[in-house]
């Protein structure tokens, strides 16, 4: 299996961080996203409904859904079942690597440090979810990291805004950045697609360097 999801993160300047509580928004909210301009979508596996979600946006053309927080060989067959064409994952375990790659799910794994990127990239991992980004030293820890590991690319995630998405989308490693701020729980529930429609444009805008 293809170890990089280069294409998948070059696809837009981000990918939304969705946790969604109630299958009917599923579809409604990825054509809101698609149609601003942000195919690749990660359902977080975080919600009862997740599942349905992942199935109900797999239908929407022109989309790309993903399942995130996957923490277990469970968690790996009951996305792909569901139509997950990739995974995210908050870090990394060898269990959980090991089952991504024995289910051909091609996976995004978390690291936060140069020690869990080298371990990744020793795998074959070249494109890597920097989780918690913020919390991590945001964009200069993930600059620093860049200098002795420029062969490794990401996609940061945690914490990540219109506020400071500039600094991470202008580092030379960073291929898009992960973020909820794009479909807000409150527009969601409120089923203001146009809402999300519009920070979707916004975000699509963003230039990656
Ligand atoms: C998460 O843990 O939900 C993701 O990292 C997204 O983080 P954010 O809500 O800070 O964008």
């Amino acid at each position: 299996m293809s170890k990089s999801n280069e294409a998948l993160c070059r696809m837009a300047p981000v990918v939304p961080v969705l946790v969604v509580k109630d299958a009917a928004h599923a579809a409604p909210l990825a054509q809101a996203l698609v149609a601003g301009g942000l195919p690749a979508l990660e359902v977080t596996l975080r919600t009862p409904a997740a599942l349905d979600v992942i199935r109900e946006m797999a239908k929407v053309p022109g989309g790309v859904v993903g399942a995130g927080t996957l923490l277990t060989l469970d968690d790996v067959r009951a996305a792909k079942d569901a139509g997950a064409k990739f995974g995210v994952s908050p870090g990394a375990t060898d269990a959980l690597l090991q089952a991504c790659e024995d289910e051909d799910l091609p996976l995004l794994p978390g690291a936060a440090s140069a020690t869990e990127a080298m371990r990744l990239l020793e795998r074959g991992y070249t494109v890597q979810k920097f989780f918690p980004a913020e919390a991590a030293g945001g964009a200069p820890a993930l600059k620093a990291i860049g200098a002795p590991l420029p062969q490794i690319k990401f996609c940061p995630t945690g914490g990540v805004s219109m506020k400071n998405v500039n600094d991470y989308l202008s580092l030379p490693n960073t291929l898009c950045v992960g973020g909820s701020w794009v479909a807000p729980a409150n527009l969601v529930e409120a089923g203001d697609w146009a809402g999300i429609e519009a920070l979707a444009k916004e975000a699509s805008q963003l230039t990656v360097a």
